[in-house]
């Protein structure tokens, strides 16, 4: 028997960070310079926020958890803008994603499966209308995602709630796979268990059975973690195994971390 070795579930609040200036620079001061310079580009201070907090908990994932020196650790991004790290060699290969949305900044790690993950704030954009956003976005889901979402027995808010849940769903598997848009986004299907209480009736539970087909075919290599952070903002883990019959599913909840967790290890660059 194997169990998939997630070795990082963490999630920073951003929304209780609020930072003087001279601390926020202080923090700029950690992550690479090409960085740095694309978060100073951002328009709104809550989305540089989220982007700094995401580039640090990278480096503290290798300074904290695999010891490398946070000086010399030097990450690059793939075609598809996936971060990866490029600098120190390492025997094993680490694995690891990012995502921010809303009031959260989460990131997941893995030393033997590929991982992706994807955080959402439950709301409306811009004070859209549910018809709205709803035809706007409806194309990307199959037909039998869409009759989940939109339920009669739900009220409104829940179904927005489901729609967030297999939005992350499949966010977190294009990520895992780093192929951001080019994918066909209703050739990737998920099937929710029977068996698992909905998330929407029982916030406190983690989801660990729903099924991915593509092109309707069943992936058994690809497993799912989906969970709530708070009552507004569900998450969920990709990531896939190797020896799928004999894997033994062992979902946790995200582990907190705060500022002071990162100025621990952090040094300037
Ligand atoms: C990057 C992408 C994969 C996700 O972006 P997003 O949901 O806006 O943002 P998230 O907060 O989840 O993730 C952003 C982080 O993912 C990482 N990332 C960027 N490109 C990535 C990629 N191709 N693969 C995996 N991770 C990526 C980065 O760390 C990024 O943080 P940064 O911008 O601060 O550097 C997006 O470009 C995309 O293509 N999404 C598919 C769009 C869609 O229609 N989804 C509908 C689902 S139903």
């Amino acid at each position: 028997m194997s169990s998939t070795n997630i070795t990082a579930r963490w999630a920073f609040n951003v929304s209780e960070w609020n930072p003087p200036d001279e601390q926020y620079q202080q923090i700029l001061s950690f992550i690479q310079p090409e960085e740095k310079s694309r978060i100073n580009r951002f328009h709104f201070i809550e989305d540089a926020k989220l982007s700094l907090i995401g580039r640090c908990l990278m480096r503290l994932l290798f300074c904290k958890l695999y010891k490398y020196d946070w000086k010399t650790i030097q990450f690059s991004r793939t075609k598809k803008n996936k971060p990866i790290l490029v600098n120190p060699d390492s025997d094993s290969i680490i694995n690891f994603n990012i995502s921010h949305h809303g009031d959260w900044v989460v990131l997941v790690a893995s030393e033997n499966s590929s991982i992706g993950v994807d955080v959402m704030k439950v709301e409306l954009p811009n004070n859209q209308s549910m018809e709205y956003f709803f035809e706007t976005l409806k194309d990307r889901f199959s037909d039998h995602e869409w009759l989940t979402i939109t339920n009669p027995n739900y009220t409104q808010f829940q179904q927005l709630h489901q729609f967030y849940q297999y939005w992350c769903l499949k966010e977190s598997y294009v990520k895992a796979v780093g192929l951001g848009l080019s994918l066909d986004l209703r050739s990737i299907e998920f099937h929710l268990s029977n068996e698992e209480p909905n998330l929407i009736e029982n916030m406190q539970s983690i989801k660990s059975k729903t099924q991915l087909l593509i092109n309707n075919e069943l992936q058994p290599e690809w497993k799912f973690e989906e969970s709530y952070l708070d009552n507004l903002h569900c998450v969920c883990i990709a990531y896939n195994v190797l020896d799928h019959e004999n894997f033994i599913i062992n979902p946790q909840n995200f582990e907190k971390i705060d500022i002071e967790e990162i100025l621990k290890y952090a040094k300037n660059l």
